[in-house]
């Protein structure tokens, strides 16, 4: 294990001024509760988007380029590219206030009333929310949990898309933090042309990746660049989700139009601030960036030898990307409430795992938890340390 420790801003968070009345994840639980739900970071800021989100501040806060910011779109297109996603046309990238009104407006533009719509499960639970409140059905293909990771169930996959016009790809995957092979893409495109499907590809935590390959775009292979919208934007890498930005790209600039256009002005507009925050991310967050990913790499190691000395029936795949661990406490006595066991008796906030399932198919997730450990790792350990001491008063057998 790198030691990233000695006056890393991270390590030395001040906990009072993280729980400021206008922070979610800080404010929902009680003053004693670690939260480790929503996926913010514990991390300041990285400095040169603040120095430029402060000089924009001074410039006044008039309409920004609505029209698609054409400094944004050059220093996007061109990290874009390098994932893959090369020649998109003029049009072929819009900007939206977040990513999920893109996943809502793909499921609203591409699907009927009625029709299933394709999702590997546990998935992030916007996913699900997209596809039922807009009056679809979830046809969730669960992912198996193989010796050596999550895997995709290719004839459950097959079998799912007959019948649907949509695949929701979730590329890396939140919660499992799979960052899917080439091997996988390729046969993922193959299916989606066998079975003529459109596909949203939420790339957004594409950025956070442990595996220190390149980050391969499910749009990537030109075979599905037609069939195929991309989201994505900044708020997960730099920690920026206050500011509501994300980006919808599409080689098929008719079909980014159909989807913006279901939308139309009910999605509303990119901030100045957030435009701002974003091409500073681009042009000079890359140095805190790496830091991050650094001491988030510790962090899961931290958290995977902790879990292997300490509760070793905890059931988990070592995430390849993203600050999010999956993890199965099925074989717990209290798993049948864990989330509320954890609150109660550790003082630790949790995802429960039966949120990453759709409406009615929790059960198969129920004592699973997602932890988000983009913390100290003293906030982390003191955390570890609670939900151990619990755990164990009531040891699995
Ligand atoms: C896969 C995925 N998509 C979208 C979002 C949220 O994006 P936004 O806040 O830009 O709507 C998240 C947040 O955690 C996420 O994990």
């Amino acid at each position: 294990m790198t030691d990233t420790t000695s006056r890393n801003p991270r390590d030395t968070l001040d906990v009072s001024a993280l729980r400021h009345p206008d922070s979610l994840k800080w404010t929902l639980y009680a003053e004693d509760v670690i939260p480790m739900w929503v996926a913010d970071m514990d991390y300041p800021v990285a400095p040169p988007i603040m120095a430029a989100l402060r000089e924009r501040l001074e410039q006044g806060l008039g309409y920004a380029q609505l029209r698609g910011d054409r400094r944004l779109t050059s220093a996007l297109s061109a990290k874009l590219a390098a994932q893959g996603l090369t020649d998109l046309p003029d049009d072929g990238v819009t900007f939206l206030p977040g990513v999920v009104p893109g996943i809502y407006a793909a499921v609203h533009a591409l699907t009927s009333p009625g029709e299933p719509v394709v999702t590997m499960t546990p998935v992030y639970h916007p996913f699900h929310l997209a596809i039922t409140q807009l009056g679809r059905r979830v046809a969730g293909v669960p992912l198996r949990d193989a010796e050596q990771g999550y895997e995709i169930n290719w004839a459950a996959m097959d079998a799912a898309s007959r019948g649907s016009r949509l695949l929701l790809l979730c590329h890396p995957h939140n919660p499992t933090g799979r960052v899917w092979t080439a091997e996988e893409l390729r046969r993922l495109r193959d299916l989606v042309l066998a079975r003529d499907l459109f596909v949203m590809s939420d790339e957004l935590h594409a950025d956070l990746r442990f595996t220190g390959e390149p980050f391969e775009a499910f749009a990537a292979d030109p075979r599905v660049q037609s069939r195929t919208i991309t989201l994505t934007g900044p708020c997960k890498a730099f920690n920026t989700a206050g500011l509501g930005i994300g980006a919808m790209i599409s080689h098929n600039a008719a079909l980014l139009g159909r989807v913006r256009g279901a939308a139309g002005g009910l999605m509303g507009h990119e901030s100045a601030l957030s435009i701002t925050m974003w091409r500073a991310a681009l042009a000079e967050g890359g140095p805190w960036l790496e830091e991050t990913l650094a001491y988030l790499q510790d962090n899961r190691d931290f958290l995977s030898a902790y879990l292997r000395e300490h509760l070793p029936w905890v059931r988990f795949h070592v995430p390849e990307a993203t600050y999010l661990a999956w993890l199965d406490l099925r074989a717990h006595p209290r798993a049948g409430d864990i989330q509320a066991f954890l609150l109660e008796e550790a003082r630790v906030a949790i995802h429960d795992g039966p949120l990453f399932a759709p409406e009615g198919f929790g059960a198969q997730y129920q004592g699973f938890i997602r932890l988000n450990f983009a913390t100290s790792r003293e906030l982390l350990r003191e955390a570890l340390d609670r939900m151990a001491a619990a755990l164990r008063r009531d040891q699995p057998a």
